[in-house]
Order: structure tokens, then sequence, then C-alpha cells
């Protein structure tokens, strides 16, 4: 895995061009940097009017996606999903054949993988990305993208690659890394992001607001949440070295408990913390309460008993 955090897109005369299908709110913002630094730009987009403000700001407008994918060597796809990306591109099977994909489309690593072989059997180079970000963070010298496909494609393309985000990161030659990555990394999102919610609707049964909770949900984000994210934490699990002196089974199945007993008091939903209180009961009972919670990763893997 390579990390590159250098903004600097080289000489203007050697700036590819590129074609961007896909003007939604992340493919306006690619197109955007492209533009600003100088990459001979064509778009395409299926509601025409996404183009006007970029066409002002010197983007030429394809009529349709072949013309635009004829424009350049580098056709860069941002669409909703695979299957549109699909619906887009496979009719111009003939026309990708020489030219490099780099699909930002957000799907599944299957349908990533899928979708390079398609390319391959065009005779199109692929490269499978993922933005960790949002459009507004686009171009910035600490955006991270996350890339997977040949490392020769890479390499060719990763001087444009940087216009988009500066901390653009090759994972390998698999197409399907990134988005495993990326849905990976959602995940912690999603599920931090139901448990703030939780938080904000039990204080707020007693009148508190989230602005008044919020210092203390920081607090425990910046300490206790941290220490999961940390080496240590990941060397646990890696070794599967359980013993534990901080926080053991027994004790988190106890508070999981306290959270859903106070939540039915309070009337508020349970059901999508059933399954953290069935994974601690079950290491109880299989008699592991003595252990790192972090055992719990022995019942969420796929060959797990
Ligand atoms: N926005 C973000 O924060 C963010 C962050 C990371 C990754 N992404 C990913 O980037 C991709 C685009 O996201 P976005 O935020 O730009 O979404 P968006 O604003 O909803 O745009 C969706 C794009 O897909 C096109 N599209 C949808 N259905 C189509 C169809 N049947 N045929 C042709 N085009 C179609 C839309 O065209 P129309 O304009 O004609 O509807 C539009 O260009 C997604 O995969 C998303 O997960 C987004």
């Amino acid at each position: 895995m390579t990390t590159n955090d250098n903004t600097n897109p080289g000489p203007v005369q050697t700036r590819t061009p590129v074609a961007v299908l896909g003007l939604g709110l992340m493919g306006r913002a690619l197109a955007a940097a492209l533009l600003g630094a100088g990459h001979p730009t064509t778009v395409w987009n299926r509601s025409p009017g996404k183009a006007d403000a970029l066409a002002a700001q010197g983007a030429v407008r394809a009529r349709t996606a072949a013309d635009a994918v004829r424009s350049a060597p580098v056709v860069i796809v941002c669409v909703s999903t695979y299957d549109v990306a699909h619906q887009v591109l496979d009719p111009l099977a003939a026309d990708v054949d020489g030219r490099t994909l780099l699909n930002l489309t957000s799907g599944t690593p299957e349908e990533a993988r899928r979708a390079a072989s398609w390319a391959a059997a065009h005779g199109a180079d692929y490269l499978d990305g993922a933005i960790m970000g949002v459009p507004q963070m686009i171009g910035l010298p600490g955006t991270l993208l996350l890339h997977g496909g040949p490392r020769k494609t890479f390499d060719a393309q990763e001087p444009l690659l940087r216009v988009l985000g500066g901390a653009n990161t090759y994972l390998g030659d698999d197409p399907g890394l990134p988005l495993l990555y990326d849905m990976a990394l959602l995940t912690l999102l999603y599920a931090t992001g139901q448990g703030l919610t939780h938080a904000q609707a039990m204080v707020g049964t007693a009148g508190v607001s989230a602005t008044e909770f919020q210092p203390h949900a920081a607090s425990v984000f910046h300490t206790v949440l941290a220490g999961l994210f940390d080496a240590e934490s990941a060397r646990v699990v890696d070794e599967a070295d359980y013993a534990t002196e901080v926080s053991n089974i027994s004790t988190n199945q106890l508070a999981v408990g306290h959270i859903i007993r106070t939540s039915r008091e309070l009337g508020l939903p349970t059901d999508w913390l059933a399954p953290v209180q069935a994974g601690l009961d079950r290491a109880v009972r299989e008699g592991h309460a003595a252990d790192n919670p972090a055992r719990l990763i022995e019942y969420v893997r796929p060959d797990s008993p």
C-alpha cells in the first residue's frame, strides 16, 4: 500500500484530457478540480443542465456519453450505482477500447470486480476507486482516495488522481479492495452515527439538547472510543490475544443490559442493540466472561461456528 500526499499535478502541457461521466454532487466536484488543474475536461450527464456551471468554467459539454468517452484517453465515471454505470457504459463497449476507466462510483467489491472484468474484456485499462470524503473535500491535499487495479495503471494515472485528492492510496491489484475498505469504513460511520442518535434521543427525554450534550459526547469519543482505534486494539484482534485488565465481556454485557433497560424505560427502540447483546451473552455462555470484548469478532467472521 502506498500513499502520495504531493498535490502538484505536474507541468500544464502534460495534463491529460479527461472525460467525466456523471455530474451529480461528486462528479461536478471532480470535474471542477480537473478544470482547475488545467486538464482539458469533457463532461456528460443524463440531465444536461448540471453541466452549465462547468461549461462556463471551460469544460466541453458532450451531447452523449459516447461523445464524452471518445473525447479523452481517460474517462472518470461517478454515477449513483454500478447498475447505472453499466447502463451508461455497456452500449459503449467498442469505444472504451484503449482508454483508461477510473470508476469512482460506490457499490460492492464484487460489483467493482465485475466492472473491471467488463473493462478488460473490452480493451480498457481499469482502476476502481473510493472517495473517502464529501465533494467539498475534492482537491484538498489531505483528501483520501483509495484505488485498486493494475499497479502500472495506478502509476500512470497517479498525477491526475492527485488533482482529486492529495492522499491517494494504492491498495493492490484487486479492484474490489477500495470498496471493501470503503464499506468497512462506512460501517464505522453508520454504527457510530446510530449510537450518537440514540444517545441524543436518550438525553433528549430529560430536555437535554444535542448542543448541551455535545461536549460530553466529544469527550468520550476522543478518549474511551479512541482507544478502540489504537494499534494495541488492532494487535489484540490479529493475535487473538483476548486477556484483559481493562474491561471484560462480563462488564460490557451488564452495560449493554443497562442501556437496553434504560431505553425501554424511556420508550426508545432497542432492536438495533439486540445483536450486540446476543454476542456478549453467547461469549459469557461459552466461558469467555473475563475476556476482552474484541473476542466478539470470532462470532462475526463468515467462518464462525
Ligand atoms: N456525495 C458524496 O458525499 C459522496 C462521497 C463519496 C462517494 N460518493 C459516490 O459518488 C457517486 C455519485 O454521488 P453523488 O453525490 O454525485 O450523487 P448524486 O448527486 O445523486 O448524483 C448521481 C449521479 O448519477 C446519475 N444517474 C443516476 N441514475 C442514472 C441513470 N439511470 N442514468 C444515467 N445517470 C444516472 C445522476 O444523473 P442525473 O443528474 O441525470 O440524475 C447523477 O449524475 C455515488 O456512487 C456516491 O456514493 C459520493
